[in-house]
């Protein structure tokens, strides 16, 4: 009984020194943050791993079991220093139109990322045969032939690249692939590099694998060091396309520290101006492309990835243990759409300046103030009230007139700006209801 009691108190004064120890972490952390040093310096931990070997070693104790102990002392110091992100302020927007909906009462969708056009006809055709023929089965999680061509052939226009199939995965979107990517290429408590304003999925992807973002908006000095950097160009939610001397600016402080960048390429069909892909510039360059936003295939679950050969490969067996494979119908659609591209963007892209074109007419001589976007779906307007706040706007404006956008702090510190996606299939209906909210 004796010894039950001394395990007892051995235990918890265990559990005391754990209590000692988080309390000194988190006074390291304050010194960080104030310093914007990075949460993990791995030169640290391998030292004090091997000072804690030879303890265990001394104590005749299990390395394995010591092992397992000093990676939980780690992971809690990390996740002590890198908060965890809430749904965020969109999410709130757009779970009340929801409700609404479901209420009975007309709601003009502005707040998402989906364009008013859907797929070419040509892919539906494809899913159908596709479907018909039986191609309803288990399939590689590499992909199949038709897809990877005709995406291969499709980037390596774009982008003016030579990408061969076996260097090009499909995904079941490009949300799931930057995930995918993530997780992959960083450990926790790693640096991952956004630029400003930013998309609130990779915030998301971030927070749920224990990773430290750091951001910057013109100057990417404060990138230096991530492990990941991530660029979205034209850029959701403002819309901007960096220039070659931007990207240079950017692969210089991603070289320094090897980092890889991922280029969300959801946007890239939808630019006005010219863009560079990081990727002819870049040899750790990933592109994570969509079929979502120019296709309009947001429903059918599909992207892709292109970039360095090991990166596919590894990204394949991550789908391979993961979900298997995408849908052969849904590549077998991708496919077919992509190969019918040229001549769907050619019409997407009147769409697309039409639209542009009636929401700046009709948001003109109104309290926003924005510039014409370089590409994408949205405009990123600052609106010019007085003590405006983005989030009870939004929420007023959706209960008064229905409208549904996304308020500017989901992307960072823009509390005096809304995110309007001019592109909606609601967007001419939706825009003159903004306008007369703001008259
Ligand atoms: C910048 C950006 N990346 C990725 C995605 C995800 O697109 P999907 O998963 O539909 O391919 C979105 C969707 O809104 C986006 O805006």
């Amino acid at each position: 009984m004796e010894v039950r009691e001394r395990i007892r108190e051995v235990t918890l004064k265990i559990f005391e020194l754990y209590g000692e120890r988080m309390r000194l972490v988190n006074s390291i952390a304050r010194v960080k943050r104030e310093k914007g040093l990075p949460v993990r310096d791995r030169e640290v931990e391998a030292s004090l791993w091997e000072a804690v070997k030879r303890k265990c070693q001394e104590e005749g104790l299990n390395e394995r079991n010591c092992e397992r102990m000093f990676a939980l002392l780690i992971s809690s110091s990390i996740e002590a220093q890198v908060p965890k992100s809430g749904a965020g302020a969109h999410i709130e927007i757009f779970r009340r139109a929801k409700a609404m909906e479901r209420e009975g009462r007309k709601v003009y969708h502005l707040e998402v990322g989906e364009p008013a056009w859907g797929p070419p006809e040509e892919a539906l055709e494809a899913l159908f045969d596709s479907v018909r023929k039986g191609e309803i089965r288990y399939g590689p999680s590499t992909g199949l032939p038709r897809f990877k061509e005709a995406a291969s052939r499709w980037v390596s226009r774009r982008d003016g690249v030579d990408v061969g199939p076996d260097s090009l995965v499909p995904t079941p979107g490009s949300k799931f692939a930057l995930f995918a990517l993530m997780s992959m290429l960083t450990d926790k408590g790693d640096r991952v590099g956004l630029i400003r304003p930013t998309w609130p999925g990779y915030l998301g992807i971030a927070s749920s694998l224990g990773l430290e973002v750091v951001s910057a908006e013109e100057d990417f000095e404060a990138l230096r060091g991530s492990r990941v950097i991530v660029v979205c160009s034209p850029n959701n939610p403002d819309g901007r396309v960096l220039s070659r001397s931007q990207l240079e600016e950017l692969v210089e402080v991603a070289s320094e520290s090897n980092s890889y960048i991922v280029s969300d390429d959801a946007y890239a069909e939808l630019s006005f101006v010219e863009r560079t892909p990081v990727t002819k510039i870049y040899e750790r360059a990933i592109s994570v492309n969509s079929m979502s936003k120019a296709f309009g295939m947001t429903g059918f679950r599909i992207g892709y990835v292109y970039g360095p050969k090991e990166v596919v490969d590894s990204l394949a067996k991550f789908l391979a243990v993961t979900v298997t494979n995408v849908p052969e119908f849904i590549q077998e659609a991708a496919g077919a759409a992509l190969e019918v591209g040229e001549k769907h963007l050619a019409q997407v892209r009147e769409r697309l300046s039409s639209m542009l074109r009636f929401a700046e007419e009709n948001l003109k001589n109104t309290k926003l103030e924005f510039k014409r976007p370089d590409g994408g779906l949205y405009l990123f307007p600052r609106v010019e009230l007085d003590g405006f706040d983005s989030l009870q706007f939004s929420r007023e404006l959706l209960e008064k007139k229905g409208v549904a956008v996304a308020p500017g702090i989901a992307f960072g510190p823009y509390p005096d700006r809304i995110r309007v996606t001019f592109a909606s299939m609601h967007g001419y209906e939706g825009i003159p209801l903004l306008k007369e909210a703001l008259a």
